[in-house]
């Protein structure tokens, strides 16, 4: 039997965290040879993923840069895979999301004729706008698809609304499946400044926040609602690993820097980060994965941004769409800090994003696909 030869392409932490199970699986199927290209978009946090998985890139086009701008990215990608697809000559090409790595990777399959598997297909806010260029980069790679992997219901009927081309699969999230071997009881943080905390008695609030739409304003006023909320509450802290993008950096440390309780630290591996996640009272945050992981967890979120392309765990009760203004982000922390209704409300455990077997059905299509497997595999349904 001729093996499919399957390139994943990814380049930033979220797109590794949730490609690298997937990667693992497909590695284990007889009938595929998996070979990884990363982009190298992010440097240091995609080679922390790497370590966790004990996965290696079997191309790096290394292409990260200081001030990165939208277009370097995207060119450095599309030229640097230009003798790696020629050299490798893969069957199929796997795009994680929505990042640059994501349409640059897709766009230079396309430019070969190779057709592209996307992963995580069919989110949408509809504001081409918000997140930004995340909107159009999804979108774009809709078109180039020729297998779309859907994590939800919703995913599925926004490319059917949209008639893309291609067949569509509704798969679940493969970030459940990274979260079956990142969560574990016990677990001892490699950084001191976290096992000392007291999780116990005070209350931990983990906060993340890194979107391009949110530089300049919004960020400053979620970082000044922040240090209210801290100042304000003698048993709360709170715990954000900061982004290493310098335009986050700068903002970060102007608005929170030396501010009692709340801890400014480096970006945290992704078993740190899950541990951190299911240890603390309640989590702030703009970013997506977070969006799905917390559900899971059973911890309520807070989204501060304006939109959100995850509409599951809002209807499920876990998630509130706050916005990014000062005034909002105060009345809806503080609700859920004085209200232990409205918290016991929040923190149950839903998994709308998946059940685990995310990478086993993608895997199963794509088979199905090369024609080494009759069936398609069954829906993902929560
Ligand atoms: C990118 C993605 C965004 C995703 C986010 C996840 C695009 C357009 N944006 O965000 O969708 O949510 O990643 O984190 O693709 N840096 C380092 N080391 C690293 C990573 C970043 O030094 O390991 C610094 C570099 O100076 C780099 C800057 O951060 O220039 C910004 O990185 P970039 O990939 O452009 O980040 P975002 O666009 O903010
Ligand atoms: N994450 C991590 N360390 C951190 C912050 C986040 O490992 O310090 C993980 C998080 O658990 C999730 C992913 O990174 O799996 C989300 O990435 P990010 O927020 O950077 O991007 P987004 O999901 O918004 O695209």
């Amino acid at each position: 039997m001729k093996k499919i030869k399957v390139m994943s392409v990814f380049g930033t932490r979220p797109e590794a965290i949730k490609m690298a199970p997937l990667v693992k699986t497909l590695a284990r199927r007889e009938g595929i040879e998996s070979l990884c290209c990363l982009t190298g978009q992010h440097r240091q946090m995609l080679d922390s993923v790497m370590e966790i998985f004990r996965l290696k890139g079997d191309y790096d086009l290394n292409i990260m840069q200081k001030q990165q701008t939208l277009s370097s990215i995207t060119t450095r990608t599309i030229l640097g895979m230009e003798s790696v697809l020629e050299e490798a000559k893969p069957d199929l090409i796997l795009v994680h999301g929505d990042t640059s790595t994501t349409f640059a990777g897709a766009l230079a399959a396309f430019y070969h004729k190779i057709p592209v598997g996307h992963v995580e297909a069919g989110l949408r806010t509809y504001d081409v706008y918000s997140p930004f260029p995340e909107e159009m980069n999804r979108t774009l790679v809709g078109d180039i698809a020729a297998l779309h992997f859907s994590p939800t219901l919703a995913n599925a009927e926004n490319l059917r609304k949209e008639a893309v081309k291609g067949e569509i699969f509704i798969t679940g999230n493969t970030v459940i499946d990274a979260m079956a071997t990142t969560v574990q009881p016990n677990f001892r943080f490699a950084l001191e400044e976290l096992n000392a905390l007291d999780f116990e008695n005070k209350r931990i609030i983990a906060l993340t926040c890194h979107r391009r739409e949110n530089y300049g304003k919004p960020m400053e006023d979620i970082f000044r609602a922040v240090r209210h909320i801290a100042e304000t509450y003698e048993d709360v802290e709170f715990v954000y690993p900061v982004h290493l993008s310098p335009a986050v950096r700068e903002c970060a440390g102007k608005y929170l820097g030396g501010v009692e309780r709340i801890h400014l630290i480096e970006p945290l591996d992704v078993e740190q980060m899950h541990n951190l996640m299911a240890r603390c009272h309640f989590v702030m945050t703009d970013s997506g994965g977070l969006q799905e992981e917390a559900p899971a967890l059973g911890k309520p979120v807070l989204v501060l941004r304006r939109e959100t392309e995850r509409p599951e765990a809002i209807a499920a009760g876990t998630v509130k769409l706050v916005g990014v203004e000062y005034a909002d982000i105060v009345r809806l922390a503080k609700e859920l800090l004085d209200e232990p209704a409205v918290f016991d409300a929040m923190a149950k455990a839903v998994n709308p994003y998946g059940d685990g077997h995310a990478c086993e059905r993608i895997a199963d299509a794509i088979e199905w696909y090369f024609g080494q497997r009759s069936e398609k595999p069954a829906d993902f349904r929560p």
